[in-house]
C-alpha cells in the first residue's frame, strides 16, 4: 500500500433498515479503523438508516428513485462533490448501470447474503434451503457490470443447521455481514 495517510473516505449506498450501515459507522468511529463514512445515499427516502447516518452526524440523502438514469445522476452529482476513495453498498436493492460504474470511477463493494458464486439475486437463504447446502454465508465482492460477479474480496461460512428456516438463517448470515464487511473494506483498502 502507499504510504498510509489518515482515514480513506467512503459513501455508502443503502435501501432500508440499514443494519449493515450501523456497524460500518460503529466501526468507522474506532481509532484504528481505516475508513471514515463521509456520505449516505439512499434509493428510499423512508430508509431508517437514513436516520441513523442523522443521528451519527454523516451528511445523508433519500433520493426517490424516479428512474435509474434519474437517481443515478443525482448520486453521481453527490459523490462528486466529496474527495470519495471508495462506494460501499448495503443493502442497496438497484443494480448500478455499467454507466454510472464507469462515470464514478472509484472502486465499487458490495455484500451479498451468499458463499457466491453461489445464488446471485434474491432469495439466497431459500435457495439455500431447498438445494440442502451444508453451508450459508456472505460474500464481499466488487462491482463490475455484471449482477454479484466482481471480484471476492472475503467470504464467510456458517452452518445450516436442521431446524434453519429463512428467518434463523437470515438472523445468522447478517450477523456474519456486520462481521466482515468492515473487515473487507479495510483489506481491499489496504491492497490499494
Ligand atoms: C442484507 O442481507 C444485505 O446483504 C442484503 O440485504 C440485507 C440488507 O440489510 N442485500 P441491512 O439493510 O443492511 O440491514
Amino acid at each position: 500500500m502507499e504510504k498510509y495517510l489518515g482515514k480513506k473516505n467512503i459513501a455508502i449506498f443503502i435501501s432500508g433498515r440499514g443494519s449493515n450501515l450501523k456497524s460500518l459507522i460503529k466501526y468507522s468511529k474506532k481509532k484504528k479503523s481505516l475508513f471514515k463514512i463521509i456520505l449516505v445515499i439512499s434509493n428510499n427516502t423512508k430508509a431508517d438508516g437514513l436516520k441513523y447516518a442523522t443521528k451519527s452526524n454523516i451528511k445523508n440523502f433519500g433520493i426517490k428513485y424516479r428512474s435509474k438514469s434519474y437517481f443515478e445522476n443525482r448520486s453521481l452529482k453527490l459523490l462528486k462533490q466529496q474527495n470519495l476513495d471508495l462506494l460501499c453498498l448495503a443493502g442497496f436493492m438497484k443494480i448500478l448501470s455499467y454507466s454510472f460504474i464507469r462515470k464514478f470511477s472509484k472502486p465499487i463493494l458490495n455484500i451479498h447474503p451468499s458463499l457466491l458464486p453461489k445464488y446471485k439475486g434474491l432469495n439466497t437463504h431459500l435457495k439455500a434451503l431447498r438445494n440442502n447446502d451444508k453451508f450459508a454465508g456472505a460474500s464481499v465482492h466488487k462491482v463490475n457490470q455484471k449482477l454479484d460477479s466482481g471480484k471476492i474480496i472475503l467470504q464467510k461460512k456458517v452452518k445450516i443447521l436442521k431446524k434453519d428456516n429463512i428467518k434463523s438463517l437470515e438472523k445468522k448470515v447478517l450477523k456474519i455481514e456486520h462481521e466482515i464487511y468492515p473487515k473487507a473494506i479495510e483489506k481491499f483498502l489496504t491492497s490499494l
